[in-house]
């Protein structure tokens, strides 16, 4: 098993939407919706959505938040980025960068900061080095979404469902299922956490606020 698979590369980021589609049993859209419904994205916000991908979920977030809104999309992967950036043309208030969310950024003064299927695939040091840039990038009160496998006992599942998810997904995905992702929240100054949960409790969107 690799140890992490977030860096998409390749033919899997060439196909990445439709390996999603079909890994979820076509559920991967509806999924996000409802999660950018729960984030409730208003006209005017200005968020930055890091290890965005090929800029799905970050459509939706452009059209929530309009003219008057500012969306920055940042992402390691070539394909990806290409692929985000003829998604997101349309939209001139959205900008993609190319970004390593392990390094200090430049800008800030976001009010929201989304994540998501990137936290699971970092080494517990990686999570400490992308929150020391979420606190940076996000004003006081600010909202940080993380869309993200939930907290589980992989040994309770079912033994297909087991097989799938210790098969299909790396090995620190394992481990994050067991990761207090709230405590480890509160130690870089984050509160007031809400959830919000889809498939059977093994998805989560965690909200926490910058205190
Ligand atoms: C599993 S995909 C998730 C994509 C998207 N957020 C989604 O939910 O569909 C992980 C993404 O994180 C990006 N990524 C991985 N490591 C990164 C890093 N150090 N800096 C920026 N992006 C990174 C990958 O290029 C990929 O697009």
């Amino acid at each position: 098993m690799k140890r992490s698979k977030i860096k998409v590369t390749g033919i899997e980021a060439y196909f990445y939407d439709s390996l999603i589609n079909i890994a979820t049993g076509f559920s991967y859209g509806r999924l996000i919706k409802s999660a950018v419904e729960k984030m409730n994205i208003k006209s005017g916000d200005k968020l930055i959505d890091l290890g965005g991908g090929t800029g799905r979920n970050t459509k939706l977030f452009a059209k929530a938040v309009g003219k008057d809104g500012n969306i920055v999309l940042a992402d390691i992967g070539k394909t990806m980025l290409k692929k985000a950036k003829k998604r997101l043309k349309k939209y001139d208030y959205c900008q993609v960068i190319e970004a390593d969310i392990l390094k200090p950024f430049k800008i800030s003064g976001f009010n929201t900061v989304f994540i998501s299927f990137v936290m699971h695939g970092l080494e517990i040091r990686e999570r400490s080095l992308v929150m020391k840039n979420v606190s940076k990038l996000l004003k006081k009160g600010g909202r940080l979404y993380i869309l993200d496998y939930n907290e589980f006992d992989v040994n309770k599942l079912n033994p297909i469902a087991k097989y799938l998810f210790t098969h299909l997904e790396c090995e620190l995905a394992t481990e994050f299922s067991s990761f207090d992702l709230v405590h480890f929240l509160r130690g870089y100054g984050f509160g007031k956490f809400e959830k919000w949960r889809w498939k059977d409790d093994k998805i989560r969107l965690l909200k926490a606020v910058k205190l």
